[in-house]
């Protein structure tokens, strides 16, 4: 199946809320699981970035699970911010460790030219252009640093996306349905990505896929 590009930004107030209230609770950490995992302890202060934070709530788990770390999470979606600038203050022991930056990848003015870390999660397939991604990875991370990557992985076929938004997403209000089937149609397969990654220089970095609908990107900068 052709990837069916969806639009970039998540900025309509509706789809923010929608997305902000869903129940992402079993992804998430697993997500902060796999940091864990995967980057460990970093030094004190070391500066963490995640691209397409969006409400913010992976974010948020990673700094108070790694009271070391400072994060900036970066979106382009002053709607999706709005409810990561909302959980933020409702943690306020998190306050001075955390920033949500509005800006847009590749090119966001961010508080540090390079990180000790860098993630996203389910930013790649909202890319029409996908390379912005990696060439940001690749500009911002320190060399060596951790970077984790998750993100959809597209289905053999438009009644394949169907079945997984029915098996995972079955009771979810229908914005959010149709959000989760354009996005699949949207996602990249794991041999697309691997060319990706070697075009920005990034082949060093592993991709896996990792469920039925995820495919992981892990490795060092
Ligand atoms: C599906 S959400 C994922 C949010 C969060 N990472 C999570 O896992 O819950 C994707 C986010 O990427 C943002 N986004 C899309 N394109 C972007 C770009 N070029 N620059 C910055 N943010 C972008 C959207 O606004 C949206 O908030």
């Amino acid at each position: 199946m052709q990837r069916i590009p969806e639009p970039e930004l998540m900025d309509d107030e509706g789809q923010a809320r929608a997305y902000a209230e869903a129940d992402f609770e079993e992804p998430n950490r697993r997500f902060a699981e796999l940091y864990t995992e995967f980057v460990g302890t970093l030094r004190p202060g070391a500066a963490v970035l995640d691209l397409g934070c969006g409400p913010g709530d992976i974010t948020l788990r990673i700094a108070a699970a790694h009271p070391e770390i400072e994060i900036h999470g970066l979106d382009g979606s002053a709607a999706m911010l709005a409810f990561g600038h909302a959980a933020l203050a409702a943690r306020p022991e998190l306050a001075t460790r955390v920033s949500f930056i509005e800006g847009l990848v590749p090119d966001a003015v961010l508080p540090c030219a390079r990180y000790e870390a860098v993630l996203s999660n389910s930013l790649l397939h909202h890319l029409h252009q996908p390379e912005t991604l990696w060439r940001m990875v690749r500009d911002r991370a320190r060399p060596g640093a951790p970077v984790l990557v998750m993100d959809l992985m597209r289905p053999a076929d438009e009644a394949a996306a169907q079945a997984l938004v029915d098996e995972y997403a079955g009771g979810e209000p229908e914005v959010l349905r149709r959000d989760f089937y354009n996005s699949l149609l949207a996602a990249f397969e794991p041999g697309e990505v691997r060319r990706q990654l070697e075009l920005a220089g990034l082949g060093g970095l592993e991709v896996l896929p990792v469920s039925d609908r995820h495919l992981l990107v892990r490795g060092r900068a």
